[in-house]
């Protein structure tokens, strides 16, 4: 199992999570955090963490959010996308996102 980064993340990027990740195992686009699923270790450190509450162990991921699961595997191991392994401010959009449903279509692929 891994643990699964959600649309909550997205335009916010508080990157609390990254900070207690053991393996490092985030990567980072323009406006999104994934997580690798195969380096995490299922620890489940990064979970409460999260501020907006964009993390999910895999089994736990809404029904409506279950692509998330792909995304973060398919995202997480793209060039374009790079590891993140020290905590930075978040987004200066998060206030005004933070709660948005249905925000994927803002979702910046960045070239994936
Ligand atoms: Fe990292 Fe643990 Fe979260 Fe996996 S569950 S992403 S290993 S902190
Ligand atoms: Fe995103 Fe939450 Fe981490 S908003 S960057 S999953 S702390």
């Amino acid at each position: 199992m891994t643990f699964v980064v959600l649309e909550e993340c997205i335009l916010c990027k508080h990157t609390d999570c990254v900070a207690v990740c053991p393996v490092d195992c985030f990567y980072e686009g323009p406006n999104f955090l994934v997580i690798n699923p195969d380096e995490c270790i299922d620890c489940a450190l990064c979970e409460p963490e999260c501020p907006v509450d964009a993390i999910r162990a895999e089994d736990d991921v809404p029904e409506n959010q279950k692509e998330f699961i792909q995304l973060n595997a398919q995202l997480s191991v793209h060039p374009n996308w790079t590891q993140i392994t020290t905590q930075k401010p978040a987004l200066v959009s998060h206030e005004q996102w933070q709660g948005v449903a249905g925000k994927l279509d803002q979702l910046d692929r960045n070239g994936a």
